[in-house]
């Protein structure tokens, strides 16, 4: 039998993090759980993430042995492992004998042990033990065929939002990565702009770590830290994968979360086999689920794009959470709405954190499918059982496709480090929420969007979005014009194209002035007292952030200010250029402008939603396809989402099959609040005629 691995498991993953480490004592729970498991459709769980502690109670003593009997009794009743590597979390003998595993914060002061996803990147003590105990586990369950993968450590640097340490090893390895960045001080000077406040290096070792304490305002050392943190981090990642590699060729991942700004998770994903990530969105704590909803489509997009290809929902919640200030159920349905949204956006998976709560600790009241009363008798394992086996009838349409995007949008994170650290006009400026604003038109009119780095593919799609590209890395310009020349569809903002990848700001022309046909001048905030508006089509949109002051040089105008003294301003551009268009959007303005000026270039261009429907507002439509014979064709399967609290009726414009019920559907159709409809489509105009 051909050994199943995560990214090749067959169907959809059902399951989640598992502890049984925390109930090696209760042998009668851990058969309950078998049972419960098997009912509650679960085919997979995820084991030893947090389990150091027992892996290796003493130094240099394995016990495997208790992890050896769970991975056999799950096996023998069909539910598979992902083993972790159990760096998350470390064991107290390794903390209080070698303090050197512990962070350095950036006041120059050492944790104490405890918490978690903080240990010293640099520390030989660390990266030798943690060697040493990834073999041993590669070698012990590499081969197993209840294991499928390896879950590389835990949210990697996800400690409270800050991953750097600024210990005595971390500084020298950023000194030595800044010497094989710049072989020399004077050429780290100039791209520094180190004559500022006569702050000219003049000794390797005079260069620290950004803090509060001494220097943190030099603009490039600050994304050069970043910069570092990231690949040293990433860095000890890799010699994890290299540990288990050497006795294991089974899948490696490791779970991300989400846009965390202190990894550039587009360099992660090329050292992983598959993408798994950890998704909790905050449902039901706005006016209504829209943005709550458009912004985990966003971050399921993202996950998606890093590998173009399906990824792992590796965790979420099938109930509550509770590390946020007020902690919400999640309301009937919403569990099920939640967990097709990530499959339709391109999951492979559907996992909890986590299976059982414990009893103690800070995590006793988090969500769990086994609660610590009533077993399966709970609203949440129901819930989770019947999400269970609508993915066992939907995966035979789902498994092998994955969503194909002609639309991208640049998301790139050392243009977030820059950006965000620039102190100009508005330093309030939030990378994250204007890319969402930009997004979420999109995912409204149920557009598949993908995203690329600086570094990415342009030419794989018809139409790239661009909101405030304030950098440009080395090779976008040329990329951006290849692009543009050959037919594609360009649209960016203001604040783009201002530094380079040093965070030097261009000097002259803007660097795609050829592309974009304009001249840009100041850039402003109309706020407050100055407020001011675009009229585009004969319609006014209000302005809710950046505007910039741009002078048209060959470009239309498509829209102007209304107010100030820059009234008549072009707002909105479109200049031809080769055989494509770009467009320049002066000002972040309300949500409608975006989605009538998206509406405008679709329908142009034929890239509107795939499924054939009359949307209303708050319900949205994923596609994902796989080709099917030799003439390009595909087969596509369409998940029709309503997020609203409320039924909603839409119109379906031809005849669709409901791929769980086998019922043909068509016109209008009404979904309950929080449904989703899994549909497939006419391949042929004669498909269901037969
Ligand atoms: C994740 C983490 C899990 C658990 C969960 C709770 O960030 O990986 O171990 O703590 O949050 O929501």
């Amino acid at each position: 039998m051909k050994h199943r691995t995560m990214n090749n498991y067959g169907g959809i993953i059902h399951g989640g993090d598992y502890n049984p480490d925390q109930w090696l004592d209760r042998p009668e729970i851990l058969e309950e759980d078998l049972l419960l498991m098997k009912k509650a459709k679960v085919n997979c769980v995820s084991l030893g993430i947090f389990a150091w502690g027992h892996l290796e109670p003493e130094e240099g003593k394995y016990d495997f042995g208790w992890l050896e009997k769970i991975i056999q009794r799950l096996y023998e009743n069909d539910i598979y492992t992902i083993l972790a590597t159990p760096t998350g979390a470390m064991p107290q003998w390794l903390t209080s004998k070698y303090e050197e595993v512990l962070q350095v914060n950036e006041y120059g002061v050492r944790n104490y042990p405890g918490k978690r996803h903080n240990y010293c990147p640099s520390s030989p003590v660390m990266r030798e033990k943690t060697r040493q105990l990834d073999t041993c586990l590669a070698e012990k369950f590499g081969a197993h065929p209840g294991v499928i993968g390896w879950h590389i450590s835990n949210e990697i640097g996800g400690n409270g939002g800050d991953s750097s340490c600024h210990c005595a090893y971390c500084q020298d390895a950023f000194r030595t990565w800044l010497k094989d960045r710049y072989g020399s001080l004077d050429q780290l000077n100039a791209t520094w702009w180190t004559s500022f406040w006569s702050h000219t290096y003049t000794d390797w070792d005079q260069i620290k770590s950004p803090s509060p304490r001494g220097e943190d305002l030099v603009h490039g050392q600050n994304l050069d830290w970043k910069r570092f943190v990231d690949s040293q981090l990433l860095d000890f990642c890799k010699e994890e994968i290299k540990a288990v590699r050497r006795h294991s060729s089974l899948p490696v991942t490791t779970n991300m979360m989400e846009f965390f700004k202190s990894l550039n998770y587009f360099k992660w994903a090329k050292e992983l086999d598959i993408v798994s990530w950890d998704s909790y969105p905050d449902w039901h704590s706005g006016a209504d689920e829209l943005q709550t909803a458009a912004q985990a489509a966003a971050a399921h997009s993202l996950m998606r794009s890093l590998k173009k290809s399906s990824f792992l929902l590796m965790e979420s919640t099938p109930s509550v959470v509770n590390w946020r200030q007020v902690n919400r159920l999640k309301r009937p349905g919403m569990h099920e709405l939640s967990s097709l949204q990530a499959v339709a956006c391109g999951s492979d998976s559907v996992q909890y954190f986590q299976w059982r709560k414990g009893r103690g600790s800070s995590e006793k009241y988090h969500g769990a499918v086994v609660d610590h009363r009533n077993g399966d008798d709970t609203r949440v394992f129901r819930e989770v059982t019947k999400l269970g086996e609508r993915l066992e009838k939907i995966a035979s349409k789902v498994i092998g496709t994955c969503n194909r995007p002609r639309i991208a949008m640049v998301f790139d994170w050392e243009n977030w480090w820059a950006m965000e650290d620039a102190k100009a006009v508005d330093n309030n400026l939030n990378y994250q929420t204007v890319f969402l604003d930009f997004f979420r038109p999109l995912w409204e009119l149920g557009v598949d969007v993908d995203m690329v780095d600086m570094e990415g593919e342009l030419e794989l799609y018809s139409v790239v979005v661009a909101p405030l590209n304030y950098m440009y890395k080395k090779g976008y310009v040329e990329k951006v014009r290849a692009f543009v020349k050959q037919g594609g569809c360009y649209i960016t903002t203001c604040w783009s194209g201002e530094v380079d990848d040093s965070d030097l700001t261009y000097t002259g022309a803007h660097p795609l002035e050829d592309v974009l046909g304009i001249r840009t001048e100041e850039i402003d905030v109309p706020d407050g007292y100055c407020e001011n508006s675009v009229r585009y089509q004969g319609a006014d949109y209000r302005i809710t952030g950046l505007c910039g002051l741009v002078h048209a040089k060959g470009a239309e105008v498509l829209a102007e200010y209304q107010q100030d003294f820059y009234r008549g301003y072009p707002a909105l551009t479109r200049n031809t250029y080769g055989s494509g268009e770009a467009y320049y959007i002066a000002s972040l303005n309300e949500q409608s402008f975006l989605k009538d000026f998206y509406s405008e270039i679709l329908n142009g261009k034929g890239l509107g939603c795939g499924l054939q429907v009359r949307l209303t507002q708050g319900v949205t439509v994923n596609e994902r396809s796989k080709p099917v014979g030799e003439n390009g064709e595909t087969e596509k399967v369409w998940f029709l989402q309503n997020f609203n609290r409320e039924a909603e009726v839409v119109e379906l414009l031809e005849r669709y099959e409901n791929v769980e019920t086998g019922e043909t559907l068509s016109g209008k159709i009404e979904l309950q609040s929080f449904e989703c409809v899994v549909l497939t489509g006419n391949k042929r105009e004669d498909y269901f005629e037969k």
